[in-house]
């Protein structure tokens, strides 16, 4: 038996197109991925023109798939739900408008989700009995959060990056490297190869917050290989992989550990993309059997971008009947 709200997701922040279909908030009726991935690799990121275009593209055809998959019509859904923010402002249009429509001529509610509560939600996913309140780290390739779940709709920030992102840090040091984009995954199976105490990079502690900071490290990186160049020195990429990526975990699991501590909570959810990284869930679940800390981390296809997260996160919005108009309009720097 198939529990309502039915809600009908809709991702097209950054340079995937998605689409998917959620029962009550937690049951994957169906999680449609058009990923762009090939088509902006040759660019080394994501090209926010052509992001967009490709929406235009895909999106009829992603949402069509979404339906069909969950043998449901527009007749069975509740609800629309689409990202509004934060991400590429014509990226997000086209989702916005997309959702605007189909809404519209199916005479159902739209309901605006932030990308990051969506992150968030991604811990209900096929995790039924997962509910607030939590510490949420939420890792991606645009964001680093730490946020204290305190209930549904009601998020406080603890920490947050001050300058790059988790992801970014992962996708700046494999470009360095030499490895394709994007390069969180390519960091992750290079480290297997190497040493993580080979050298020691800076691990930034900023002074009586839960902020993080991974520009300095992705500096140190960088001046590690231009030294090494100039002195002729030989070097080895998988040391360097597996050092960085260490300096990150590190960082990363001592902020989460703290917002633990400093909130009283004792479960935390990993969510991003960066959370699919294999060092970042062996040290977690180390720390948090330690600290008797119940941990979750979704799926690798919940925790990278997808539009099953945003109808998740859009069941709470339906329960509380907070519905968007048809003014919605996409807002790129949408904070949490
Ligand atoms: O959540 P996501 O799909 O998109 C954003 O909202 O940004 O995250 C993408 C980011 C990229 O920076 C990618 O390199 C990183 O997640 N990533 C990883 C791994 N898999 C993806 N970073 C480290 N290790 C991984 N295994
Ligand atoms: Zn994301």
């Amino acid at each position: 038996m198939i529990k309502p709200p039915l809600i009908l997701g809709i991702e097209t922040s950054c340079d995937e197109t998605a689409a998917a279909i959620v029962a009550d908030g937690s049951l994957v009726l169906s999680n449609v991925i058009y990923s762009q991935i090939d088509i902006h690799r040759s660019f080394g990121g994501v090209v926010p023109e052509i992001a967009a275009r490709n929406h235009v593209g895909k999106i009829d055809f992603v949402v069509q798939k979404a339906l069909d998959d969950a043998k449901v019509t527009l007749g069975d859904i509740s609800a629309v739900a689409v990202t509004y923010g934060p991400g590429l402002v014509g990226a997000l249009l086209v989702g916005v408008n997309f959702a605007k429509a189909l809404a519209f001529g199916a005479d159902l509610p739209l309901i605006a989700v932030n990308h990051l509560e969506g992150h968030i939600a991604s811990a209900y996913l096929e995790n039924a009995d997962f509910k607030p309140p939590f510490v949420a780290m939420i890792v991606s390739g645009g964001h680093s959060h730490l946020v204290h779940v305190r209930d549904y709709g009601d998020y406080q920030v603890l920490g947050r990056t001050q300058d790059d992102a988790a992801g970014e840090a992962f996708d700046k040091v494999a470009r360095v490297l030499g490895l394709p984009y994007p390069g969180g995954i390519e960091v992750d199976k290079l480290s297997k190869q190497g040493n993580p105490t080979a050298i020691a990079f800076p691990r930034a502690k900023l002074e009586n917050n839960l902020n993080f900071s991974f520009s300095g490290l992705k500096s140190a990186v960088i001046n590690y290989l231009n030294t090494a160049k100039m002195k002729d020195e030989i070097i080895n990429p998988a040391d360097i992989a597996a050092s960085f990526q260490e300096a990150v975990v590190d960082v990363l699991t001592k902020n989460a550990m703290e917002a633990c501590k400093i909130t009283g909570c004792n479960r935390l959810a990993v969510v991003g993309g960066v959370a699919c990284n294999s060092r970042l869930r062996e040290a977690l679940t180390k720390l948090c059997d330690e600290n008797s800390i119940k941990l979750h981390i979704p799926k690798p296809i919940y925790c990278t971008d997808n539009a099953a997260m945003i109808a998740a996160a859009a069941r709470h919005h339906f329960q509380t009947k907070s519905f968007a108009t048809l003014n919605l309009n996409g807002n790129p720097s949408l904070t949490l």
